[in-house]
């Protein structure tokens, strides 16, 4: 018999595919469904930390430099009225009264200012786990490499000082020693890494010559980056780790899991077929278990790990040698 579950940031899921933060783990109404076609758990849809700051009716002045650029006010204040923290508490409550799966609140924050004592609300909420988005886009030549890696153990520091609850980072590639970074971030006490967000990719309409955002969904290629990182540092981290964009399918989701990951987390794919898709993928992830004699996630989970290859870290080297020979 095959069994489907994994434990994730300590907390045990059914099976390991999780429906990403989006707009689709918005409502209650959709969580449910969600839970109906049979998801592990929920990443609800991120609450920003502008949205917390407006709650607690910060002047301009005491923002974050970050926040402090011309416009900003209105943009902090459409936040406000589109958004209310309240909302975000109530949406905890009633999607945790509505389902048996675990639901994982998400807070995407660029800084360590005062909204991290709001995880102290979203546990007494009630949520299982938290997922800090941290969404720093490296643009600004002025701030320096060590300067921008700070500021992810800040934050998490001070969200760990107001909760007991898990928490997990949603990070993107973006360092300059991604290895010693993932592994750095992994001893903060940190129970899970997402790997990795995908950031909005801005685009040019040729018509109209104006920037414009750039398709919301990833790509079924999009893979080979978390893939790559998965199967790099399981072993070295000191915590779960969760593969994140470009998981279109089940043989995708098996993929992670071979590399080292307790669980996936999709979004694309279920905006593209629908939530329905969602207990294909858990069938097809059943059948291909059976059909290579797997019994548990946890027999598969590693696998085909970098530390697990016998080949070691040579693997990557190996076969890059050979492509380029082939194609000369
Ligand atoms: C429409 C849409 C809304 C999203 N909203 C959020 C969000 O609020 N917070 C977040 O952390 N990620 C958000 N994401 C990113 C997804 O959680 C996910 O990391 C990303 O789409 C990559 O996974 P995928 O390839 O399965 O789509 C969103 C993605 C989409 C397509």
């Amino acid at each position: 018999m095959v069994d489907l579950k994994t434990t994730y940031m300590g907390l045990e899921l059914c099976n390991p595919v999780i429906v990403g933060s989006s707009g689709l783990t918005a409502t209650v109404e959709s969580i449910e469904e969600i839970a109906k076609q049979g998801a592990g758990a929920v990443v609800l849809k991120s609450l920003f930390e502008e949205q917390i700051l407006m709650q607690i009716d910060k002047s301009m002045e005491d923002m974050p430099a970050a926040f402090r650029y011309p416009g900003a006010e209105d943009h902090l204040r459409y936040f406000e009225r589109k958004h209310a923290v309240d909302e975000y508490l109530t949406l905890i409550r009633n999607a945790k009264k509505a389902v048996n799966i675990p639901i994982i609140a998400s807070i995407n924050c660029i800084s360590s200012g005062d909204w991290t004592h709001f995880a102290k609300e979203i546990e007494a909420a009630g949520a299982d786990a938290l997922e800090l988005n941290i969404f720093i886009l490296p643009s600004d030549p002025d701030i320096s490499g060590e300067e921008l890696q700070k500021r992810y153990f800040t934050i998490i520091k001070n969200v760990r000082k107001e909760t007991s609850l898990p928490v997990a980072v949603k990070i993107s590639y973006y360092f300059d020693a991604v290895a010693g970074m993932l592994q750095r971030l992994s001893h903060t006490g940190i129970s899970g890494m997402v790997l990795f967000n995908r950031f909005y990719s801005p685009d040019i309409d040729l018509d109209t010559e104006t920037m414009i955002s750039g398709l919301p969904y990833s790509h079924p290629e999009d893979f080979v980056m978390p893939l790559r990182w998965v199967g790099l540092m399981y072993g070295s981290v000191d915590c779960d780790m969760a593969a994140t964009t470009g998981i279109h399918d089940a043989s995708t989701a098996i993929k992670m899991i071979l590399a080292g990951a307790s669980a996936v987390q999709m979004v694309s794919a279920y905006y593209l077929e629908g939530t329905e898709y969602i207990a294909t993928v858990i069938s097809e992830m059943r059948q291909w278990m059976e059909e290579h004699n797997y019994t548990s996630i946890a027999q598969m989970k590693g696998r085909l790990s970098q530390g697990n290859l016998r080949e070691g870290a040579l693997y990557e080297r190996v076969q890059f040698i050979k492509n380029f020979q082939q194609q000369s």
